[in-house]
């Protein structure tokens, strides 16, 4: 299971057949400010808005420490044959056994299957050897993007949650997706 950053070692570097996910360094603070100045970023995901440099630094020096720290993992996303950051993919801290994830692709990175590849990764990691039995994902009912990507890493729609965001201080619904360690899933 996750535990504290004092009995978890360093965080990994996982490798897939196209995208690396590995852990954020301080030379990506420019290309994370830049990647959340898109529309669809700011729309979909919890990013600030407007996005300041100082964002980029709080989560690549603070957020990604903190959140290894806690038992979760946020990781730079890059293409494995070299090329500038691709994205951003995170586990958040578990309990009981599950835990959220959540990712955002820069828009020259999208369209190249980088996201689903690294959701699996991901996935395949918080079963094994996390121990995890469940990864969980909210998305929104009209992002088809993010929906694309949980069904293209076998993630099932289970329901439509009511209100369960605050999204820009507006109540939303999402979809929750899931996926467990038993089910099956597609070919990395
Ligand atoms: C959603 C997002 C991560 C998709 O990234 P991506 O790298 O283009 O996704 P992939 O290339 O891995 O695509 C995976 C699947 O989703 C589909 N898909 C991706 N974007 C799509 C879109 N806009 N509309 C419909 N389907 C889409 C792809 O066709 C693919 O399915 P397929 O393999 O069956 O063809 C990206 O558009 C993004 O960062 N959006 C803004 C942030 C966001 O929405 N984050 C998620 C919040 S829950």
């Amino acid at each position: 299971m996750p535990g504290t950053a004092s009995d978890r070692g360093p965080q990994p570097t996982l490798t897939g057949r196209h995208v690396r996910l590995r852990p954020w360094r301080p030379d990506d603070v420019d290309a994370v400010h830049a990647a959340c100045q898109d529309p669809d970023i700011q729309r979909w995901t919890q990013v600030p808005v407007p996005y300041a440099r100082e964002y980029a630094e709080g989560f690549v020096r603070v957020a990604a420490p903190d959140t290894w720290a806690a038992g979760g993992a946020l990781f730079a996303v890059e293409p494995r044959d070299g090329g500038p950051l691709a994205g951003s993919i995170g586990l958040f801290p578990p309990r009981d056994g599950f835990a959220e994830a959540g990712y955002w692709t820069a828009p020259g990175s999208r369209g190249r299957g980088f996201t689903a590849e690294a959701l699996r990764l991901l996935s395949r990691w918080a079963f094994d050897p996390c121990g995890l039995r469940r990864v969980e994902l909210l998305v929104d009912p009209g992002n088809a993007g993010s929906r694309g990507v949980a069904e293209r890493a076998g993630f099932r729609a289970e329901g439509t949650v009511r209100q369960r965001f605050l999204h820009r201080g507006r109540p939303s619904d999402v979809v929750l997706y899931a996926l467990l360690a038993t089910d099956p899933r597609p070919a990395p």
